[in-house]
């Protein structure tokens, strides 16, 4: 399978970084697609715990090109301490490749994004504050700077210029704050910054074809998730970027014939961060408990993640915007203790029944999950490593899952650790 993309198929924290370091053994280059240091994606590997922001999963073997595609936003400042976390720990990072075409995340985008999220008071969409949103609005609108601008001084002051020429009237005078200064911007960024992005541009594009056409395999890692996806997600309580596995074509500058394997990443239960609709988030102590033993705090905001049951509607949408080949289903030893465990198979919106997704996002404010309980396993699955291990009532409830969302669940998380998980025969 030369061409696999791994998605997010809830709202995020699915243990995309695990698999996508699971996979990156048989690929030869992890590409990033969308997305920035919003994302927290964290690898167990012989007992050390890596958490990456931009950095992409496949980094820690020697044999992989890490590679940081168009479709991402990168904040240099940010990247660069990742290469620093990670070389002190011994990881080697000099075969990380970065797109010139890749926006950047500069300072105001950042101040920008904390100060909107200010001024929508009790509607805020509890953004991580990285500057994601106003660096792709700037992309949009066609006033961002891209990292290839690094590389021309000139243009690169040129463009800050311009730029802070708007940004530092909205700051002074619609939030009353400081204006960011061209010469001390361009001081930081054409510096030590400059210097050390440098050796890490390329074209993106050339060498993910120039892999793809030597009949190398190719690993397209999502950030975030389907249901964050600036277009399919709960909007406006989504990110400004495309998740979804057709992000992976734009993002890195590959048509959809050339994708293989679309992977859906799915937490055994579900968690979200940040404000917006969650029809099965639970408020009660089974949801306490899904925090507490699934360590449920973002990897680098620090901030407790709402938990609530699998929501088999939400997949279903995902298995068709994603076009998912399969699932892989994370976390499933989180569940370990429980009596019984529930799957939202419908809801109920003013007593009518949706087994889709309703269109219209008020009605999904106002669902009430229909759930189905089945009986818990109680037994510990962290060591398990085939199938045949698995209690029966824990293979019934991933084979009530795949009929529920109609597709296959090819593996299984039980554990953080890179080995901890379950190759499942396809049903
Ligand atoms: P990502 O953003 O999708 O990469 O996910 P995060 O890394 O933010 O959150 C997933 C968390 O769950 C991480 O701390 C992982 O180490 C952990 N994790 C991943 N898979 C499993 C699993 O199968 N079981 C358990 N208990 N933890 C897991
Ligand atoms: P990974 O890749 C979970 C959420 C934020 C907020 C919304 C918009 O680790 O799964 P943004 O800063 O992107 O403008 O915030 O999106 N969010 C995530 N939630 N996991 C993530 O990434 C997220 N990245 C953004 O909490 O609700
Ligand atoms: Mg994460």
């Amino acid at each position: 399978m030369p061409a696999t993309i791994v998605v997010g198929t809830q709202w995020g924290d699915e243990g995309k970084g695990k698999f996508t370091d699971l996979f990156a053994k048989e690929m030869s280059m992890v590409v990033r697609y969308q997305g920035g240091h919003n994302a927290g994606h964290t690898l167990v590997v012989d007992g050390e715990s890596f958490a990456l922001q931009l950095v992409p999963s496949g980094v820690l073997y020697d044999h992989i090109v890490p590679v940081i595609g168009n479709g991402v936003v990168v904040d240099p400042v940010v990247l660069l301490a990742e290469v620093d976390m990670l070389t002190a720990k011994g990881v080697d990072c000099s075969r990380l490749r970065v797109s010139g075409n890749a926006h950047l995340i500069l300072p105001y985008h950042q101040e920008i994004d904390a100060l909107t999220e200010r001024y929508l008071g009790k509607n805020k969409l509890g953004t991580t504050k990285r500057g994601i949103g106003p660096s792709y609005a700037d992309k949009s609108t066609r006033v961002g700077i891209r990292v290839q601008d690094l590389l021309d001084p000139k243009i690169f002051r040129e463009k800050l210029e311009a730029v802070l020429e708007d940004k530092n009237q909205v700051l002074t005078r619609v939030y009353n704050r400081l204006p960011f200064d061209v010469d001390e911007l361009a001081e930081t960024y054409l510096g030590e910054v400059r210097d050390r992005m440098v050796p890490y541009v390329t074209d993106t594009v050339g060498l993910v074809h120039e892999a793809l056409e030597a009949g190398q395999h190719v690993l397209f890692e999502g950030a975030q998730a389907t249901f964050l996806d600036l277009d399919h997600g709960t909007y406006p309580f989504v990110t400004s970027s495309s998740p979804t596995a057709g992000g992976a074509c734009t993002g890195a500058g590959v048509g959809p014939r050339h994708i293989d394997r679309v992977v859906g990443i799915a937490k055994a239960y579900i968690t979200r961060v940040g404000a917006g609709p969650f029809p099965t988030e639970l408020f009660d102590e089974v949801g306490d408990h899904l925090v507490d033993v699934g360590h449920e705090y973002g990897t680098n905001t620090g901030r407790r993640r709402r938990p609530g049951w699998f929501d088999a509607v939400m997949m279903r949408q995902a298995v068709r915007v994603n076009s998912l080949s399969e699932i892989a289903l994370t976390k499933l030893d989180v569940l370990d203790q429980l009596d019984e465990v529930s799957v939202c198979v419908a809801y109920d919106v003013d007593g009518e029944r949706h087994e889709t997704l309703p269109y219209h996002q008020s009605d999904l404010h106002r669902a009430t999950p229909i759930c189905e309980t089945l009986p818990g396993w109680k037994t510990d699955l962290t060591a398990m490593t085939e199938p045949g291990d698995l209690p029966v009532e824990a293979r019934n409830y991933l084979d009530f899952l795949e009929d529920q969302v109609r597709c296959p669940i090819s593996l299984v998380g039980v554990g953080p650790g890179r080995e901890q998980f379950i190759h499942r025969t396809a049903s």
